[in-house]
């Protein structure tokens, strides 16, 4: 079976970007592949998050992630500073990651822009961490959305320059969605992508409560609708017809299609619909999650379960990095 792997940093409340552009891979592809899912809380560190918030979102991310349909019994669920092994692979890649290209990282970019006090060395080499997180494992798919495509590349630099300098260990990682393109979320006011930290009034998250849900889709961004029949969708049009096409039957979808073709849709009814069929999909989610979330020996059982899974597989990867680099002496 094919190795998959995919984290989620632990900085808040999960929302419909990670759950449609990541989670609702993941349920899937655990009926069919070998796979790591983890919740990246070395990755959170870069921002310097209160420890006390940090450890309850790391029980709140895998608390949603049960609640989504994950099976810690089927996949590998742990949480990263649990496999010290990915701090030692981290450690070696370090060796393959070029200072000039890290600092071209648009993500790189964005942080810096945004908290120029805060650059440190840690943000500097997220790509290389990720990669750690993947390659501990061989893994070969990595289901994201697209905001990751970038890093994914990066990924593959540092495991093709391993393996040409070295000898073959690392397979080249790639971005998988179900689907094929891989999917990015707008905020519903129609700037920028869906985020935890951006506009929190534009961002579905699990547990909005079903009045959240109606209230954030009754005043995400329209306008007076389409001019001429066939005409193209601006992009936060576009985007409600994706959060549609996630929750909503064919038949609904085919409805407003053909309205909008038609240019007799009318947005207020598109968005009654939208919000019914949204909290009609999260409230299952955000009851679950709260009650598991609850249960903090059931999580700490699942935690400890997974890392120990998750330990064998990396222990035999770093084995053979430690071996074809010259650095195992017993
Ligand atoms: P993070 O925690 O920001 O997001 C988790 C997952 O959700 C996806 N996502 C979105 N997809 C579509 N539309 C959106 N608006 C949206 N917002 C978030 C992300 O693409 C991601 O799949 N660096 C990663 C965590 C990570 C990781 C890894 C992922 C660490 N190591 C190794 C894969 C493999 C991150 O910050 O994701």
């Amino acid at each position: 079976k094919e190795i998959v792997v995919s984290g989620i940093r632990s900085t808040g409340i999960l929302h419909l970007g990670n759950y449609f552009g990541a989670i609702r891979n993941y349920i899937r592809m655990q009926e069919e592949f070998n796979c790591y899912f983890f919740v990246a809380d070395w990755h959170a560190l870069t921002t310097h998050p209160d420890p006390k918030e940090l450890r309850g979102n790391v029980y709140r991310v895998l608390a949603e992630n049960i609640a989504s349909g994950l099976d810690p019994e089927k996949v590998t669920l742990y949480v990263q500073s649990d496999i010290p092994e990915i701090a030692e692979l981290y450690l070696l890649l370090n060796m393959m990651a070029y200072k000039g290209e890290l600092e071209k990282v648009p993500t790189f970019k964005d942080k810096v822009r945004q908290n120029p006090d805060n650059v440190n060395a840690g943000l500097l080499t997220y790509p290389v961490l990720m990669t750690a997180d993947i390659l501990v494992h061989r893994g070969l798919k990595v289901p994201v959305g697209k905001d990751q495509e970038q890093h994914l590349e990066m990924s593959r630099n540092f495991a093709q320059r391993f393996n040409n300098r070295y000898g073959y260990l690392f397979p080249e990682p790639v971005p998988f969605n179900y689907g094929d393109d891989l999917i990015k979320i707008n905020s519903l006011d129609g700037v920028g992508k869906m985020s935890k930290s951006e506009n929190q009034n534009s961002t579905i998250f699990l547990n909005d409560s079903d009045d959240d849900i109606r209230y954030k889709i009754k005043r995400a961004k329209t306008d007076s609708g389409p001019q001429e029949p066939n005409s193209a969708k601006p992009d936060y049009i576009a985007n409600l017809f994706t959060l549609m096409g996630l929750v909503s039957t064919p038949d609904t979808i085919k409805h407003f299609e053909d309205t909008f073709n038609n240019c007799t849709i009318r947005y207020g009814d598109m968005k009654k619909q939208l919000a019914e069929d949204m909290v009609a999909f999260i409230a299952p989610i955000r009851e679950k999650a709260e009650a598991i979330q609850q249960d903090t020996a059931y999580l700490t059982r699942i935690m400890r379960y997974g890392a120990e899974k998750a330990r064998a597989s990396a222990a035999q990867t770093l084995q053979e990095a430690r071996k074809l680099m010259g650095i195992n002496f017993y």
